[in-house]
């Protein structure tokens, strides 16, 4: 049957590339969009190819590490709307030593390259670029005033000495997956926000601070920013609550660059991959999340409001409910609700230690939930689960390894290797064709693996994966148009070992129906492929490369850059 079937795909799948470069397929051609420091406005600084962005205007430019993006058409104009989610401090700061930063001049200039890019951009004769100065271009920092909204709002542990009303904070942080709403607006997802924070002195005592500082990885050290050092609001030993203020899904207006973005505490706090939105039969608006750690959860949110085209939009992600997933080994699941009732904790708590809740619920632990998507042309979702190197594995003590809550992370069918090192992406129908309703049905659509180096065994991966489209680490996910899913990968490119033959991270399209896997691009070495959106005649795909190393994309010599590349077929036909 499956040769009777004709192809979904209009390229011819490439190989394994392992260089310094992006590879596409035969028909297709990329060109860079835009590169970290590259200017939004006429009066920032030039970039330097051997020291990176000055401090002074280092808010005027695109930042680093480009992530998840969406365009959004806004009255004819295409605005991109971009995150940059995390620095490498060596890069940016390459007069530092180690890249620790020394000033409280290098601390704002990693701040302000972090977070999210609004800017427009057009098509002209040498393909896409930014333009420069539009009244939409915008940057949204580690430092711009963002509003607090439902039910943490307000909160004793949302209020710090600077807001004594904990209803309003300053920046977004780790901005790694995005999402976009029915209502034309962006959603960009804090993911390791703990990493932020460090103390000069000793951590809150308070029993539920403390327990919600292990369970989200907050410590003395951080993840080596060094910003309490230089910038007191992330000492947690002044401010303790300044982190409960961070891991959140931030909703910002494209359209209005003068609006505040807004925290929606209702969607949890948890390390935030990205946000799929779809609209229920009935108009409910069900958001389906990612919490991108070792034996954390899937996540949904189902609104209490119902979604009216043209209507009021504002306060539709304020109220509703969450619910964590549980899967069964015989392929069925059921959405468990984080309430008052099923974890003895107030709405407020739930918000804040939305972990907490849904390890009292009952959820299932997954290996490691990056990306969701939602197919447009079928009622069903995917998640990639990256991989999870103590799945099944087990500690010192001769217990099975846990996550910081103690949920043990046993092998079971939705993750169903020891140390998986590859990935799979699984896939769910609602039951009803509803994606409000408690109930799936659920599958692998793929399991990732290495036929070559692990044939007949479950590390061989499922049978829709062979020598020729070898990959780990499914990460970034969209669903396009006609119902193709591209799964880009955030992996091991050593092409060794048990990653022989899969060459550099890279982007694949699959086919949801028949199972088939293409491989589509490369990236270069070094770097993670992550973020994917169309322009609006779909004649271009845009496709995010991250953390590159040197030569991309500037030749031997000069820094690596963080890229957006734009992907055309060279007879300019449709691309998803
Ligand atoms: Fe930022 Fe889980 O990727
Ligand atoms: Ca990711
Ligand atoms: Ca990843
Ligand atoms: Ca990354």
């Amino acid at each position: 049957a499956m040769a009777q079937q004709t192809s979904r795909f209009a390229f011819t799948p490439i190989q394994a590339y392992g260089d310094g470069t992006v590879h596409v397929p035969e028909g297709y051609s990329w060109k860079i969009l835009t590169r970290w420091g590259d200017p939004l406005f006429s009066d920032a600084p030039a970039f330097d190819p051997k020291k990176g962005v000055p401090a002074a205007g280092s808010d005027r430019v695109f930042g680093e590490n480009t992530d998840g993006m969406e365009l959004f058409n806004i009255g004819g104009h295409e605005v991109l709307a971009v995150n940059s989610e995390y620095v490498n401090n060596e890069v940016n700061l390459p007069h530092a030593a180690e890249g620790v930063p020394a000033s409280a001049d290098d601390v704002r200039t990693l701040q302000n390259l972090q977070g999210v890019t609004v800017m427009e951009i057009a098509e002209g004769q040498d393909g896409w670029s930014i333009v420069k100065d539009s009244p939409y271009n915008r940057r949204i920092t580690n430092n711009t005033p963002m509003t607090i909204d439902g039910p943490a709002a307000g909160h004793d542990l949302m209020k710090t000495t600077a807001d004594s009303t904990g209803m309003s904070s300053l920046g977004t942080f780790n901005n790694c997956g995005s999402g976009r709403t029915p209502w034309g607006t962006y959603l960009t997802c804090e993911e390791n926000f703990n990493g932020y924070f460090g103390a000069t002195g000793s951590l809150p005592a308070d029993e539920k601070v403390a327990a919600g500082y292990k369970r989200y990885g907050i410590n003395e050290k951080g993840a080596g920013y060094n910003y309490h050092a230089f910038d007191e609001r992330f000492d947690v030993s002044k401010h303790p609550n300044e982190p409960h203020r961070a891991g959140y899904i931030v909703e910002i207006d494209p359209s209005k660059p003068d609006s505040t973005p807004v925290k929606r505490t209702a969607l949890g706090r948890f390390k935030h991959e990205n946000a799929a939105s779809v609209v229920a039969p009935d108009g409910r608006v069900v958001v389906y999340m990612g919490d991108d750690e070792r034996g954390e959860f899937m996540y949904k949110w189902v609104s209490r409001h119902i979604y009216v085209p043209g209507g009021e939009t504002t306060t539709l992600l304020t109220d509703g409910t969450l619910f964590a997933a549980k899967f069964n080994d015989d392929m069925t699941g059921e959405w468990l609700p984080l309430t008052p009732e099923s974890t003895g904790m107030t709405a407020a708590e739930i918000a804040i230690f939305t972990r907490t809740a849904a390890s009292k619920a009952g959820a299932t632990t997954m290996d490691r939930p990056e990306w969701v998507a939602v197919n447009p042309v079928a009622i069903e979702a995917y998640c990639c689960l990256t991989n999870n190197s103590r799945r099944g594995a087990k500690a010192d003590d001769g217990n099975i390894r846990a996550n910081a809550g103690g949920d043990a992370m046993a092998v079971n069918a939705v993750n169903p290797r020891e140390t998986n090192n590859y990935g799979q992406i699984v896939r769910w129908r609602p039951e009803n064709q509803d994606h409000a309703a408690a109930k799936f049905a659920w599958d692998l659509y793929v399991m990732a693996g290495n036929p070559q180096v692990h044939p007949d065994s479950p590390y061989a991966g499922t049978p829709n994966i062979n020598t020729g489209n070898m990959f780990n680490s499914p990460d970034g996910m969209v669903i396009d148009s006609t119902g193709l899913i591209w799964i880009q990968t955030d992996g091991e490119d050593s092409n060794e070992g048990d990653y022989a033959g899969m060459g550099n991270n890279q982007m694949l399209a699959g086919d949801p129906v028949t199972g088939e896997i293409h491989r589509f691009l490369t990236g270069p070495k070094g770097a993670e492929v992550t973020g994917l959106c169309w322009s609006s005649d779909r004649r271009t795909m845009f496709v995010g490369i991250q953390h590159p190393s040197a030569p991309f994309p500037d030749g031997e010599g000069n820094l690596p850059r963080s890229s957006i590349i734009a992907i055309k077929r060279e007879d300019n036909a449709l691309v998803g």
